[in-house]
């Protein structure tokens, strides 16, 4: 297999920036110097006084040749980056990002999501009757993986190195996502998305019984284990889509599963108001939608929630006490008009949490956008909190919630989101425009004029960066994505 091959030991020289401390006032960790990469993709160390190859190869005891990767002032203002988390993505909603309409959560799932995710395994999809020059294709799989190949390539452009993906309820499909993944070369973890309440999963969309939920899921688990035992490539995760997707019988037996084989768990949690209330009407013996998870026996410190944007002071100490983790996902939130996620509270309270892009919920498939948005969401928790600016989440901290906190998220802390020895090399590589004397630019959307200082750099790429702007993405060593 491709990503098993050994990469050549490799020095890289340059500017790093990265964000690996937490806290609002945290701020940037910028240093000049060299990264020696093992022949297994793993940062062996660093030297922060090395400007050159030769010092590199003196001062890393390098007696054979090494491959040397500079990346200097001179070529394009460039600087590797660590890798983006996204700890919260639908591959197969990636077809409807922007298709949201006047849509909240509840409607947008029943008219935009359910045809779309239904299309990847039903050919009496209603998607493709509401699509009429897209006929059902004779082979759903192949149509699967032509959507899921474009997700991956896409957001590896984009700079994101691990991705926590839901998928469909289909087992096919599910495991041709967990293919492509490791052909592709990204990080991922891979869930089947578990539905079976017939009160409100269509009967074109959904599992028959808890049985065959459970069967279907375990299918996808061991497909993913045989394509890497280890799970640093390719990590199962159960899915329950939400807690009104699941009779409860489904809800605990995938707790008992998850248990037994160590395996993590992601869902959605306290989105949106109407979605809180129907938890509320369907699980009447639960104190709130927290507990509803907790009594299943599904919080845990492999737990990744996503939203989490109305948790009330109990629940939020539950999910603490829990250790369960949380995606951010503040363009979803700001697009289905789920409302303003507290960050900041989140934070202060101990509970660790990431950026997700949601697709397509959210709109953009971009973490970096995620950060964006991350920013703009906590100016307005901020206003309403009277102006209180401690709210602020400012451009670095949501760097560091892109790459360290989703790392924690993702069950990968102290692996990836920093360049420390000992961790992967899951970097990119960052170039932005240069203005030159006759007021020529480059083409991407940030444009530097050379007086700015590398903090400015940083916050023009945050506000203005997309993937014309990642040349080149690592994942354990191995280039995945290159620009022509
Ligand atoms: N809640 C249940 N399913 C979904 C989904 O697909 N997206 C979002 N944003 N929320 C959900
Ligand atoms: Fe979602």
């Amino acid at each position: 297999m491709a990503w098993l091959s050994s990469v050549p030991r490799t020095v890289y020289l340059g500017t790093f920036v990265s964000a690996p401390h937490p806290g609002p006032d945290a701020g940037l960790e910028i240093r000049d110097g060299a990264v020696l990469v093992s022949a297994e993709g793993v940062i062996e160390k660093c030297d922060w006084s090395v400007r050159s190859a030769e010092e590199a190869r003196r001062v890393f005891g390098l007696e054979e040749e090494v491959v040397v990767r500079t990346l200097g002032p001179g070529e394009g203002n460039g600087f590797w980056f660590p890798g983006f988390v996204d700890t919260h993505i639908h591959a197969p909603q990636y077809p409807n990002t922007g298709i949201f309409g006047q849509s909240t959560l509840l409607d947008w799932l029943d008219t935009y999501t359910f045809p779309l995710e239904s299309s990847f395994g039903n050919p009496n999809s209603p998607f493709y009757t509401s699509h009429p020059t897209h006929n059902p294709p004779t082979n759903l799989l192949t149509r699967a993986k032509r959507i899921y190949c474009r997700v991956i390539s896409r957001t590896l452009a984009s700079g994101t190195t691990t991705a926590a993906y839901y998928a469909t309820i289909h087992v096919e499909a599910t495991n041709a996502l967990a293919d492509l993944a490791l052909e592709l070369g990204q990080r991922a973890l891979i869930g089947r998305v578990c539905m079976d309440e017939a009160r409100t999963c269509p009967e074109y969309y959904r599992d028959e019984s808890t049985e065959i939920s459970m069967a279907n899921s375990r299918a996808c688990v061991e497909h993913c284990r045989s394509l890497d035992p280890s799970g640093e490539r390719i990590k199962p995760i159960l899915t329950p889509r939400f807690a009104p997707s699941c009779r409860l019988s489904t809800l605990t037996a995938l707790a008992r599963l998850a248990k037994q084989e160590k395996l993590m768990v992601q869902t959605h949690i306290s989105e949106n108001t109407s979605e809180i209330e129907m938890v509320r009407r369907m699980f009447p013996h639960s104190d709130s939608y927290a507990a509803v998870y907790d009594e299943a026996g599904l919080l845990g410190e492999k737990t990744i929630l996503a939203h989490a944007v109305h948790l009330s002071r109990e629940e939020r100490a539950l999910v603490k006490e829990r250790k369960a983790k949380v995606a951010h996902c503040p363009a979803s939130n700001s697009a289905l008009g789920s409302g303003y996620c507290p960050v900041r509270t989140l934070l202060e309270e101990g509970i660790d949490v990431g950026l997700g892009t949601d697709v397509s919920g959210g709109f953009s498939l971009s973490v970096l956008e995620a950060v964006r948005q991350a920013y703009l969401v906590s100016r307005t928790v901020a206003y309403h909190a009277g102006g209180n600016t401690k709210y602020n989440i400012g451009f670095a901290e949501g760097l560091h919630l892109a790459t360290v906190g989703g790392a924690k998220v993702v069950g990968m802390e102290g692996r990836i989101g920093a360049f420390r020895e000992g961790m992967l090399w899951d970097v990119q590589e960052v170039r932005l425009g240069r203005v030159d004397g006759h007021g020529k630019g480059g083409s991407s959307a940030v444009d530097l004029f050379g007086w700015e200082t590398w903090e400015e750099k940083v916050a023009k790429w945050v506000w203005n960066g997309d993937d014309r702007n990642v040349k080149r993405v690592w994942i354990g060593g191995r280039l995945v994505h290159e620009q022509d």
